[in-house]
């Protein structure tokens, strides 16, 4: 007998599936159990639909630079504090109840080449819905992303003894959770975005840290590092850092004329009214030039923000009014030693 398939009909049918589908989602029968894994062929739908979505959506949601290759250290270390766990690194196997999820989480050394820069770009900041991939903490720090992408792309070439001098957890030495990035001396291992905090200002510090951990002051890094800290933890590592030879608030007249004088015309106050000894503010000359420009630059905010919208703290409104031309400068003159100049001659 030949059924005439008619528009009634088939709106009949289809609401008798839904309904059967409902019926068996309510009855509690749709398998979730992650011991079981997924069917082949849901697997594949999902990773395929997964990596279509980072392509299609990599291509608009992306900044021009999505790639850098300068800051492994904090890349390496946040991997080993965050990533770890589920994806296992160079000669660190991952968590066996992580592996046990659905779906476990690949071994990046052999996927990553399956992505462009972009898409790995996108995947990390976004993180991937139903599978445990969690987006970055630190939503408006692209430099933090980017160096990931660095890191991650280095997977594949990378032995245990490279993944462990980068992460280097240093048995025995004072703070090793913090030394591994900012080194037993607190000088950053020489990384251009790690800042010195050796001989920087306790209290400062210790607001720095209460901000990360709250998520006020956006850095994924950071903000992992401080989590497990309580009050006690950060006044000890703060002091144990400020008690190092490091930074010292140094003579302003050879550094840039915008740190003695301010720029009067943009309504820019002179840099050492504020960085000064007794003053509450940072010590910042000394400190290194990159860390120094991107923190103005994060003040400033991204371009295509109105004025308005931005926070209207008097560090981010003095950073907002530094001529672009001149940060770059005015970053490598704080950068200095101390009695030297940007160009790194004594000065008598
Ligand atoms: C809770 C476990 C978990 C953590 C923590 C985690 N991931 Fe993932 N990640 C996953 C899973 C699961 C996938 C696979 C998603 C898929 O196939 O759809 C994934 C996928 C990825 C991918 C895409 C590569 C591929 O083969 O699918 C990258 C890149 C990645 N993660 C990087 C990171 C980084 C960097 C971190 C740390 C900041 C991190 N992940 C933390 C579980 C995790
Ligand atoms: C994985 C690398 C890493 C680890 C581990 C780490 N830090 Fe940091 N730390 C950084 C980076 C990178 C920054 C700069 C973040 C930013 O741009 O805001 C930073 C910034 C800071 C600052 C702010 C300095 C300033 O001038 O504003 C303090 C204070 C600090 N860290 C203390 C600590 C302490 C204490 C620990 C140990 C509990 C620790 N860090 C662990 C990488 C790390
Ligand atoms: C009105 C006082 C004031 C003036 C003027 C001022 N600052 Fe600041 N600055 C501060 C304070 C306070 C902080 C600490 C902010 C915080 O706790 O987040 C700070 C923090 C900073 C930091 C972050 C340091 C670090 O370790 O992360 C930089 C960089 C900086 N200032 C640069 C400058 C420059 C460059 C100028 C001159 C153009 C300037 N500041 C003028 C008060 C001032």
């Amino acid at each position: 007998m030949m059924v005439k398939i008619t528009t009634g009909r088939v709106v009949l049918a289809l609401s008798a599936a839904l309904t059967l589908g409902l019926g068996a989602a309510a009855a509690g029968l749709v398998p979730v159990a992650a011991s079981t894994g997924h069917w082949k062929i849901t697997d594949w739908f999902l990773h395929w639909t997964m990596q279509n979505s980072a392509r299609t959506y990599s291509a608009v949601q992306t900044p021009k630079v999505i790639r850098d290759d300068t800051g492994l250290v904090s890349a390496a270390g946040h991997f080993r504090q965050s990533c770890q766990v589920c994806h296992g690194a160079p000669g660190e196997e991952p968590s066996p109840v992580m592996q046990a999820a659905t779906p476990p989480a690949p071994n990046l050394a052999k996927t990553a080449g399956h992505y462009t820069d972009r898409e790995l770009f996108w995947i990390i900041r976004h993180g991937v819905k139903f599978t445990g991939m969690p987006a970055w903490a630190g939503k408006s720090r692209a430099d933090e992303i980017r160096r990931m992408v660095g890191f991650v792309r280095r997977l594949p070439t990378m032995t245990p003894r490279q993944y462990r001098a980068l992460t280097r957890p240093i048995a025995g030495a004072p703070l090793p959770q913090c030394a591994g990035c900012h080194g037993v001396d607190g000088k950053g291992r020489a990384q251009p975005d790690i800042p010195i905090i050796a001989g920087q200002d306790a209290a400062y510090m210790l607001r720095a840290l209460q901000a990360y951990k709250s998520g006020k002051r956006a850095s994924a890094v950071m903000q992992t590092a401080a989590a497990g800290l309580d009050e006690a933890q950060m006044k000890a590592a703060v002091t144990y850092y400020a008690r190092l030879p490091g930074l010292s608030h140094g003579p302003v007249t050879d550094r840039h004329a915008i740190v003695a004088k301010g720029l009067p015309e943009a309504q820019l106050p002179a840099c050492a009214q504020c960085h000064a000894p007794g003053k509450a503010a940072p010590v910042i000359t000394g400190q290194r030039a990159a860390y120094l420009a991107e923190r103005l630059r994060q003040w400033r905010g991204e371009d295509t923000v109105i004025d308005a919208h931005k926070p209207q703290d008097p560090m981010a409104v003095i950073a907002r009014r530094i001529p672009e031309e001149a940060l770059d400068d005015l970053a490598e003159s704080l950068a200095a030693p101390t009695g030297q100049t940007a160009t790194g001659t004594t000065m008598p």
